[in-house]
C-alpha cells in the first residue's frame, strides 16, 4: 500500500521561489575543496549526482566565511568575498551541475566558532574563551571583539550576495550545531556580559542581525533559510524554550525555510546520538549500543510541532527520517513543510527520485551496522579507544561516501568502521597538511 504523495507536491516560499517537490538534501560538510580552499571537479559531479538523484532542494555543506577558522579541511571558504575570478568561476561551475535537474541548489554558509579542530586553525573564535574538550583537538578560542562581530555580520551577507551571482537559487545561513552563531545563543558558550551576551535578547542579536544582513544583500525574491537548533541538550545551555521565542523574533526577518535540527559537538542529537552522556563519544556509544531502542523516526519531530505553533514561515525537519510513509506522515500531519535528508544520500543520490515514484522501501541506514567489533566485542566495547573509533569511523565513512561519489565512484558499502576510521584520520591530516603547505 502507498502512502499519499505530498512529497511530490511543489512548495511556494515567501519571496516567491518555488521548490518543486518537498524533499531535501540537508548540508553534509563535503572536505573536497581544493588545497585553496575553492570549489573543485568532485564538487561538480557530487551535485551533479543528487541534483538528477531528485531531491527539489539541494543544500551544500559548511561554506565558511573565514578562511582562518574553518570546520574541517577540504571546506570551501568565501575569503575574502566576492573572491577573484578563478574561485568565482569554480563557484559557477558548482552551482551549474547542483541545478541541473531544475531544482534549487543553497549555499550553506557558516562560521565554525571554537569547533574548528588545531589542525586546522590557529585560534579558534567564539563568544567566549570557552574551550570544546573534546579529544584534545579544539585549542582555547579566543572572544571575538565587538568590531569582529559586526565584520562577520557584513561577511554571512556578502557570501550570500557571492553566492547568488554565482548561480546558486540561495542560501541557508547555519545557527545551528553550536558553531559560532549557534555558540553565541548558549549561556554556556557565550558568557559576554556587553550587548552580545547574558539576556536572551543579547545572545540571539548576532544570529537576527546575520540574517537581516543577509536578507538585506540578496534581495527580497531570494531565498534565505536558517538552520537552527531546537535545543543544545546541555544543562544550561540553549533552550526548547529560548528557541520558540527566537522563532518569533526571526517572524519578521524574511526567512523562507527554517530548518530544525538540534545538540553540538558535545551533544551530537543532530545524528541521532540520545545517550544521556556528556562527551560525544559516549551519546555516540550510547546509541549505538542501543539499537533495540525505539526512538522516533524523526527525532526533531516533536519540536517542530511546538515550533510550528509560533513560527510564520515553512518549517524543514531533518534527522532521522528513513521511511516515505514517515515522511507522508509528518507532511500530512502538517507539522513539516520539508523533509530534510543526509545520510541516506551518502550511499545512494537516487533515493529522492525513488520516494517521489511512491517506493516505499526502507532507505538506506547503515547507523547501526557501523560499530567496532558489532556486538562481537560488546563487553569491551566501552573501551574509550573501542568508542573513540566507532565515532570517528561512523562520521569518516560517510564522509567517505561523499567523496567517492564526487570522483564518480560507486559507495564502498562494505567498507567497516575501523578502516574507515584510519582513513579518516589519514584524510583530514594530509588535507589538512597540503592546504597549510599551499599558503605558505
Ligand atoms: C557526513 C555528514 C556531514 C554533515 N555536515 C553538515 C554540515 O556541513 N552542515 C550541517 O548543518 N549539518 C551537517 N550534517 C548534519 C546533517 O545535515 C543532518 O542534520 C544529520 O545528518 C541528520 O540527518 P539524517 O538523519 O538524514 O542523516 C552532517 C551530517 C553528516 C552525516
Amino acid at each position: 500500500m502507498t502512502t499519499g504523495n505530498l512529497l511530490t507536491q511543489p512548495l511556494r516560499l515567501p519571496c516567491g521561489a518555488t521548490l518543486p517537490n518537498r524533499i531535501a538534501k540537508a548540508a553534509m560538510t563535503e572536505g573536497i575543496a581544493d588545497a585553496q580552499l575553492r570549489a573543485s571537479e568532485r564538487h561538480v559531479r557530487l551535485y551533479r549526482a543528487w541534483a538528477e538523484g531528485g531531491a527539489g532542494l539541494l543544500v551544500t555543506g559548511n561554506v565558511m566565511i573565514d578562511r582562518r577558522v574553518l570546520e574541517r579541511p577540504g571546506n570551501v571558504a568565501i575569503d575574502p568575498a566576492p573572491p577573484d575570478a578563478e574561485a568565482m568561476a569554480r563557484l559557477r561551475n558548482w552551482a551549474k551541475a547542483g541545478t541541473s535537474n531544475g531544482n534549487h541548489l543553497w549555499m550553506q554558509i557558516s562560521h565554525a566558532g571554537r569547533q574548528s579542530p588545531w589542525y586546522v586553525t590557529g585560534q579558534p573564535l567564539a563568544p567566549s574563551a570557552v574551550q570544546l574538550k573534546l579529544m584534545a583537538n579544539y585549542r582555547r578560542p579566543r572572544a571575538l571583539r565587538e568590531e569582529e562581530i559586526l565584520d562577520f555580520i557584513q561577511r554571512y551577507a556578502r557570501v550570500a550576495r557571492t553566492a547568488r551571482e554565482a548561480g546558486f537559487t540561495g542560501v541557508q545561513v547555519h545557527g545551528a550545531h553550536g558553531y559560532l552563531l549557534s555558540a553565541f545563543l548558549s549561556p554556556v558558550t557565550n558568557q559576554r556580559s556587553d550587548a552580545w551576551g547574558g539576556s536572551l535578547e543579547n545572545r540571539a542579536r548576532f544570529l537576527l542581525e546575520a540574517v537581516k544582513a543577509t536578507r538585506a544583500a540578496v534581495g527580497a525574491d531570494f531565498p534565505v533559510a536558517l538552520k537552527l537548533n531546537s535545543a543544545d541538550f546541555q544543562k544550561g545551555g540553549f533552550s526548547s524554550e529560548e528557541c520558540l521565542q527566537v522563532v518569533q523574533w526571526l517572524n519578521s526577518s524574511g526567512v523562507d525555510l527554517l530548518e530544525i535540527s538540534g545538540g553540538t559537538y558535545e551533544q551530537p542529537r543532530l545524528l541521532g546520538y540520545t545517550g544521556d552522556a556528556d562527551t560525544a563519544v559516549e551519546a555516540a556509544q550510547a546509541s549505538v549500543s542501543s539499537t533495540s531502542t525505539q526512538r522516533r523516526e524523526a527525532y526533531f519531530l516533536e519540536y517542530a510541532e511546538a515550533i510550528r505553533k509560533v513560527a510564520k514561515m515553512p518549517l524543514m525537519v531533518t534527522g532521522g527520517f528513513r521511511s516515505r510513509a514517515g515522511m507522508e506522515q509528518a507532511l500530512q500531519q502538517g507539522s513539516v513543510d520539508v523533509i530534510g535528508l543526509a545520510r541516506p544520500l551518502c550511499t545512494d543520490a537516487d533515493v529522492p527520485k525513488r520516494l517521489l515514484a511512491g517506493d516505499e522501501s526502507p532507505l538506506p541506514n547503515y547507523e547501526h551496522s557501523l560499530k567496532l567489533g558489532n556486538g562481537v566485542f560488546a563487553p569491551t566495547t566501552n573501551v574509550f579507544l573501542f568508542k573513540l573509533v566507532n565515532l570517528l569511523g561512523q562520521q569518516g565513512w560517510y564522509y567517505q561516501q561523499i567523496a567517492r561519489l564526487g570522483d564518480g565512484l560507486k559507495p564502498a558499502l562494505q567498507r567497516g568502521v575501523f578502516n574507515a576510521f584510519v582513513r579518516y584520520l589519514w584524510d583530514e591530516y594530509t588535507t589538512a597538511w597540503r592546504m597549510v603547505r599551499k599558503r605558505i
